[in-house]
């Protein structure tokens, strides 16, 4: 679960105010958990497969932080193997600052989202950048128009699922269309009973 994850972040500042807060005992407990990694299992593994987009961080040379958002098609951020996972990089505005970044320090962090459901998992890990054919192939989701610069190779060594508390649902137009096809058809069909009923009247 999230022991390694936890015990990786929690510094001592925040070990001094958990024990200010009185929750310092019971995260205590779970930092003792804490092995090599969180090993990710299929309920991350499925959660993850299903997004079609999540903000990656890395850290500057000299120590800002740095988010970026990464989209594509649900299941752009493949599980490779083990505690791998990755994602083919697009061209984009060749800022390159996420390639740099891991470069410099290979520590990200990802956040992935669902709102429809309220979900939210985040993970820390190690990353590193690939110009390997072999990696982008593999990472390359078919048919999508985008170009792959690099794959992006991250090795997670924690996670943490959030609760639900203040996620506001959000819905992609797919969703949206999706839920609303059985109206749409409902409305359609009684439409076409009218202008059949009307067509009996006259
Ligand atoms: C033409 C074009 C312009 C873009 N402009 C921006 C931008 O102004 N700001 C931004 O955050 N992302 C922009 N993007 C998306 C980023 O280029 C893309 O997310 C990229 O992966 C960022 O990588 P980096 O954060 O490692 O530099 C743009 C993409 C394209 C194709």
């Amino acid at each position: 679960m999230a022991q390694t994850f936890l015990h990786t972040l929690f510094d001592p500042g925040a070990r001094a105010l958990q024990a200010a807060a009185g929750s310092r005992a019971s995260y205590a407990r779970m930092e003792a958990g804490a092995g090599p990694v969180d090993r990710l299992t299929d309920r991350e593994l499925d959660f993850i497969s299903a997004r079609d987009s999540f903000y990656m961080a890395s850290v500057s040379e000299d120590g800002w932080p740095y988010v970026q958002h990464r989209g594509g098609p649900a299941g752009f951020l493949r599980h490779v193997t083990g505690n791998r996972i990755g994602f083919a990089d697009y061209r984009g505005n060749r800022q390159y600052l996420s390639t740099a970044h891991v470069a410099a320090d290979d520590r990200v962090a990802l956040f992935l989202m669902d709102y429809p459901n309220r979900r939210r998992l985040k993970m820390i890990g190690h990353a590193r950048a690939s110009e390997d054919p072999a990696d982008i192939a593999a990472l390359m989701p078919p048919d999508y128009a985008a170009e792959p610069e690099r794959a992006f190779l991250i090795d997670v060594i924690g996670f943490d699922w959030n609760c639900p508390q203040h996620i506001t649902p959000r819905f992609t137009g797919v969703e949206v269309r999706r839920a609303s096809q059985p109206l749409i058809d409902e409305i359609a069909a009684l439409r076409a009973r009218i202008t059949q009923l009307e067509g009996q009247e006259s």
